[in-house]
């Protein structure tokens, strides 16, 4: 079964490598910080014996209402200067691990977090930041729009169609 958990103390962060320096110096030296200031939550994909096969964070978020497509911002009250969204901040696997289809389950899993947490608090779309090209190949795939700002942007109504 696909199941993510909370980073904690216990987990080896300092094996983990995903190819993307600055995606394991995240894990390594600044998300543990990020979590106590509760700037981020991190949850991870684990191996046995606490090992992190990958992980991801999430923030709250917002988006300025003129950047939204026009499509959407038609439906949004003009009085909302600013969209609530949920920012998918990191996501990454270890080079051991990729290829194999779970960067794909693990967008999945922090999207369907994504979509029962705007149940409780809300939150229109899900927001990306793509490292790279490659970043940005692999969340097109998987419907995300790229905004002006270099950002990506899936609407909460079309995750819901998939859960
Ligand atoms: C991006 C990443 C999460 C993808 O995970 P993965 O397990 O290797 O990918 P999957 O096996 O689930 O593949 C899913 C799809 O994405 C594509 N894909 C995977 N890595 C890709 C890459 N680097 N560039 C473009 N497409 C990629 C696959 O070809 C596949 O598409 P297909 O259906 O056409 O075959 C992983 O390669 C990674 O952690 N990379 C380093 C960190 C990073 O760049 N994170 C991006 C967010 S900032």
């Amino acid at each position: 079964m696909f199941k993510t958990v909370r980073l904690s103390e216990h987990h080896r962060r300092e094996d983990f490598s995903c190819g993307k320096p600055t995606l394991d110096h995240y894990l390594k030296r600044q998300a543990n910080q990020d979590i106590k200031r509760k700037l981020s939550a991190c949850f991870v994909l684990e191996g046995a014996n606490y090992q992190i096969k990958g992980y991801y964070t999430l923030s709250s978020d917002n988006i300025p209402l003129v950047i939204v497509p026009s499509e959407i911002k038609k439906k949004m009250p003009a009085s909302y200067h600013y969209l609530p969204t949920t920012l998918i901040g990191r996501l990454a696997l270890d080079t051991r691990f990729q290829r194999q289809r779970l960067g794909e389950l693990l967008l999945i899993d922090a999207l369907k977090r994504c979509f029962l947490l705007s149940h409780e608090i809300g939150s229109m779309a899900v927001l990306v930041d793509p490292l790279d090209t490659d970043a940005t190949t692999f969340y097109s795939q998987y419907g995300f729009i790229k905004l002006e700002s270099g950002r990506m942007f899936l609407p909460m109504k079309t995750i819901s169609e998939i859960f």
